[in-house]
């Protein structure tokens, strides 16, 4: 294991200026960028889809990490893929059909990923472990920023991480996230966190001192596990 990858939500940015926030973000520390997609149906908010991403791609050349909150969700992936995504991230309780989705992503020439809500237990994903390169454990009950982390996922990270074995695959976590709850979520075994109200406060100073608060309370944690 080695210092997590921090991973900003442009859900918590100033929607009116995407293409400068993502810049800021970037030259702040940033590794990936997060992209929240909800659809009001999955999740009880709406966000932005395939054209407003295609809009913030030409402002960076970091990996674009899609997490697709929407249901259904297969009709969409080709759009999501176009449109600039490097990683597409559906959830596990989104389809009938995960290992289709998986398939027809990394089918995309697209990596593929799986989250799971906090209710979700890890064996709904055991059998497609070779056909995913992510797992994202929600650490809230998706569709806003801003919420409380639910700790007692911990447990399913650390069983994830064992699941996960010596597979290529990145363990992340998304919600809550912030110095004191990431580093706790490092040291159950996620090499990648999500943040979005931790990150956007402060302009882009605040920025790259959120990130690398997060980035440093990980890789120590990363270090007293080792
Ligand atoms: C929640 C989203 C998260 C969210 C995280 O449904 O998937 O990515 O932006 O926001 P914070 O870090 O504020 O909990
Ligand atoms: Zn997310």
């Amino acid at each position: 294991m080695t210092t997590p990858l921090i991973a900003p939500s442009m859900l918590a940015s100033d929607f009116a200026r995407l293409g400068e926030e993502v810049r800021d973000v970037v030259a702040a520390g940033a590794d990936w960028i997060h992209l929240d997609v909800m659809d009001g149906h999955f999740v009880p908010n709406i966000t932005f889809g395939p054209d407003v991403i295609k809009a913030m791609r030409p402002h960076t050349d970091k990996v674009f990490d899609v997490h697709l909150m929407i249901s259904p969700v297969e009709p969409y992936l080709e759009a999501f893929a176009k449109a600039g995504a490097d990683i597409i991230t559906v959830q596990a309780e989104a389809t009938d059909h995960l290992d289709r989705c998986l398939q027809v992503i990394r089918g995309l020439g697209k990596k593929a990923g799986v989250a799971l809500n906090p209710a979700t237990p890890e064996s709904a994903i055991a059998y497609i472990l070779d056909k995913v390169d992510l797992i994202l454990a929600m650490t809230v009950n998706p569709g806003f920023g801003g919420q409380a982390f639910i700790p007692d996922v911990l447990p399913k990270v650390e069983r994830l991480r064992a699941m996960i074995g010596g597979r290529p695959i990145h363990l992340e976590i998304d919600g809550g996230v912030n110095p004191e709850t990431g580093a706790r979520c490092v040291a159950a075994g996620a090499d990648v966190l999500v943040a979005g109200s931790a990150v956007f406060k402060g302009g882009i100073d605040g920025y790259r001192a959120n990130i690398s608060a997060i980035r440093s309370a990980g890789a120590a944690a990363v270090r007293k596990a080792a």
